[in-house]
């Protein structure tokens, strides 16, 4: 197969954990014969330190002509300390989800054997460990009418949902749960919000399209409460803009480490891997930060493709790097750790 991948390195560690997914890419594609072509684009803090605009318009039209974007990370500290900076890092990824239509964004929660210790959850709650939320990424609260009143004295923000844009979402949840467990989790606020309410009723509407699909509708106070207690008892989960952006980070926790989780964005033309970390400007540049979850993100990718074989041999080379130790720092453990480059190197090498 013949695949164009747009590559957006982004800021912080976002350079050297992409570096190591196309390593592991490229090893891909050459043992099982397909043709990558890297597109590099500027994003985030890079893209305003050389053009002024964290999301600049050729950035889009490369991703908008790829098959794919793989994306870093972006956000610099220099700009979280400024409240008066007028274009932000973060600006440009809301740009971009909107721009390429990035509305369902996959967010898996796995276990690894030879981590369970490392969460700080008890083995005996987490062993066996594997949801994805499915969190809708280009409405609600984060894109609704914001503004100031009274002199700057009073601040809203409005969530709005349409019926059209619940029911994509939702149809994202109910395909993913048919092809696993049958379970889907709608997680809403349908006991204070109307926007929860149209929700709820669109899903249960849909119920009747995926009759062996079983629909659990859970508030999402209970939800964040039952996550780190039972996480077993979930599987598909989908829910709205800022209630997934929430629970996804608590979610991460789980695994052990968020420098493993990956993630996709789907949009209708082009969609988007990346991992959940954010850009860790402290680590920066020092060749420590670890590389797995953009590698696994390299995974989804080749899945969405229908590369199954592909997605499994990455999965497989990286259990194998934790098993065998060949870790960075943060999983160590004070024992030997290995430097980005180093761990990128040996998963190409191994797989
Ligand atoms: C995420 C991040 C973003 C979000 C920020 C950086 C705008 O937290 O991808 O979850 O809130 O969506
Ligand atoms: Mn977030």
């Amino acid at each position: 197969m013949k695949l164009e991948i747009a590559l957006l390195a982004g800021d912080g560690i976002g350079p050297e954990v992409i570096e190591q997914a196309v390593k592991v890419a490229n090893a891909v594609a050459a043992k099982f014969d397909h043709n990558i072509t890297w597109n590099s684009a500027l994003t985030g803090a890079a893209a305003i330190d050389a053009v002024g605009e964290p999301y600049p318009d050729e950035t889009h039209e490369v991703c908008l002509k790829a098959d794919a974007v793989l994306f870093g990370a972006i956000g610099h500290p220099k700009f979280d300390n400024d409240p008066s900076a007028k274009v932000r890092p973060e600006q440009g990824l809301l740009k971009m989800r909107q721009k390429l239509g990035l509305f369902a964004n996959v967010r898996p929660t796995f276990t690894f054997p030879s981590l369970i210790d490392k969460s700080p959850l008890k083995r005996e709650r987490i062993e066996g460990t594997d949801l994805v939320f499915l969190r809708e990424l280009t409405g609600g609260i984060y894109f609704g009418k914001r503004g100031r009143e009274d002199n700057g004295n009073t601040a809203y923000d409005t969530c709005t949902y349409t019926r059209a844009e619940i029911q994509r979402l939702a149809k994202k949840g109910f395909e993913m749960a048919m092809s696993r467990s049958k379970n889907l989790c709608c997680v809403d606020k349908a006991n204070v919000l109307e926007s929860s309410r149209l929700w709820r009723e669109t899903v249960q509407d849909m119920e009747k399209d995926y009759p062996e699909v079983t629909v659990s509708y859970e508030f999402v106070d209970a939800v964040a409460m039952r996550l780190v207690q039972w996480p077993n008892d979930y599987d598909v989960l989908i829910t709205e803009n800022l209630f997934g952006d929430i629970l996804t980070d608590e979610a991460s926790v789980i695994s052990g480490s968020m420098g493993l989780m990956p993630s996709a964005s789907l949009g209708e033309k082009t969609s988007l891997y990346e991992p959940i970390h954010g850009s860790y400007p402290q680590a920066a540049g020092k060749d420590i930060a670890n590389p797995l979850a953009t590698v696994l993100s390299a995974a989804m990718l080749f899945d969405d493709k229908g590369l199954k074989d592909e997605a499994a041999a990455i999965r497989k080379v990286v259990n194998k790097s934790l098993a065998e130790g060949v870790v960075t720092e943060d999983l160590a453990e004070g024992g030997k750790s290995y430097k980005t480059s180093e761990v990128g190197d040996w998963l190409a090498s191994n797989l």
